[in-house]
């Protein structure tokens, strides 16, 4: 275990990003001393509105530091890890529908971005056997269940063989491969966190839930992919950035803990729950041509990790009615956020699914609270 010194600095990347934001919100409104450095490219995901209310408060703000750049730049990353700590690595391409269309950007961020940081810990790490520094800087990956690939029965296990089946799932699974091997040959402090299906305020409304929250309040068509019975396990955002936060202070060098949500769910029954809560109707929903390559269902053991003393603490329903209020109450946000390079991006992806769509049957089970067609 690595201790994280009181004050410490940390540098996150990708700390405008959905989990990123909020990882950094939270750790700065503990009002510990905690230092934060944000390296982030702010791609179409990135958003530097996601730090705004740590941005308007004199005390966090004065510990926050925002550098935009590339984390595949050693340039850029060299000088910020050498003043860090810890590093966090949530930059990512995350969409795996983009992944699908373009894959080029998944590899550089994923797989040489990761190899950038690495190179940087290690020299940090060097230095710190020699004298120079105090101690070497931990490095964390934030990973995801998706490494596992579809699970038809039971539940993944970190020393599980990985079989991803998507190119973001492919780069994620090389990027902690990665890290694992920096670990095993020249000893860096890695520690690696695989999270499950998060969603909460601030996730960018191109993932499922906040793309059917903000077209069915739009009274727009919701594209369900194939038969909707794909199984996803949902976990509120503020646990996962709590998870891997406490994996950061906890974990062991060199291994890897699964953050589940423990709420696995079929698609179709979440899109029921949120038209309920929405009081819109099912008829918004359309069945359309699947995702290539769809992964039928994500499934994690979360005993190791709550064996280190981790328990999440938001339901799935009361995350999903605090994410549905955050949506409503924050229309300007999601307005921005599809408006761009949105229009270009929904029209290739959805526009002929949509197209050749049907209204998709109601189902036993899809109801919710009595919302019909
Ligand atoms: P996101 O797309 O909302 O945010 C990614 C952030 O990384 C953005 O701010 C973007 O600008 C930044 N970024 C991208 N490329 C960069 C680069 N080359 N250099 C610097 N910054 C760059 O993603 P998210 O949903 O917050 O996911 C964060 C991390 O968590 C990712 O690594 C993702 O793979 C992982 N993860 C996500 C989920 C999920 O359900 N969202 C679940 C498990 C794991
Ligand atoms: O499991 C963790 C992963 O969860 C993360 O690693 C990824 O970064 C994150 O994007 C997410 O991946 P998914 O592909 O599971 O999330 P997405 O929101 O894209 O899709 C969730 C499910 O909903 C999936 O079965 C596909 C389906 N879907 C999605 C969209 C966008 C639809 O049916 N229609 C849609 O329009």
């Amino acid at each position: 275990m690595s201790a994280i010194p009181p004050g410490a600095r940390l540098l996150v990347t990708g700390g405008a990003g959905f989990i990123g934001s909020c990882y950094v919100r939270d750790v700065l409104a503990r009002r510990d001393g905690t230092q934060v450095i944000v390296l982030d490219k702010l791609t179409y995901a990135g958003n530097r509105a996601n730090l705004a209310a740590v941005e308007a408060d004199a005390e966090q703000a004065a510990r926050l530091t925002f550098v935009r750049g590339d984390i595949a730049d050693p340039a850029v990353v060299g000088p910020l890890v050498a003043e860090a700590d810890a590093v966090l690595n949530f930059a990512a391409e995350s969409h795996v529908d983009r992944s699908i269309l373009d894959p080029a950007a998944f590899l550089r961020t994923g797989v040489e971005g990761v190899h950038v940081l690495l190179e940087a810990v290690r020299r940090e790490s060097e230095r710190a056997a020699s004298g120079q520094r105090p101690r070497p800087p931990r490095f964390l990956q934030v990973s995801t269940d998706e490494v596992y690939g579809s699970v038809a029965t039971g539940f993944s296990r970190e020393g599980d063989p990985l079989g991803p089946r998507s190119p973001y799932a492919a780069a994620k699974a090389a990027g902690e491969l990665l890290a694992w091997s920096y670990h095993v040959t020249y000893g860096l402090d890695v520690v690696i966190t695989r999270g499950s299906n998060t969603y909460g305020p601030y996730h960018h409304p191109e993932k499922l839930i906040p793309l059917f929250v903000t077209n069915a309040i739009d009274d727009r068509p919701l594209p369900l992919y194939g038969d909707g019975l794909q199984v996803r396990d949902w976990l509120y955002v503020a646990d996962h950035a709590g998870a891997i936060d406490h994996v950061l202070r906890n974990g062991a060098a060199g291994e890897i803990y699964n953050v589940p949500g423990s709420h696995l769910v079929p698609n179709r029954e979440v899109v029921a729950l949120l038209l309920g809560l929405l009081g819109k109707p099912w008829s918004l929903v359309r069945l359309v041509e699947d995702r290539p390559g769809h992964d039928r269902r994500y499934a994690m053991d979360g005993a190791k990790l709550a064996a280190l003393g981790w328990t999440n603490r938001v339901g799935f329903a009361d995350g999903l009615a605090a994410t549905i209020d955050w949506f409503r109450a924050n229309e300007a946000w999601w307005r921005a956020a599809r408006s761009g390079e949105w229009d270009a991006y929904y029209e290739r992806q959805y526009a002929g699914r949509i197209a050749n769509a049907e209204v998709a049957p109601v189902a036993p089970g899809d109801l919710a609270d009595g919302i019909g067609a």
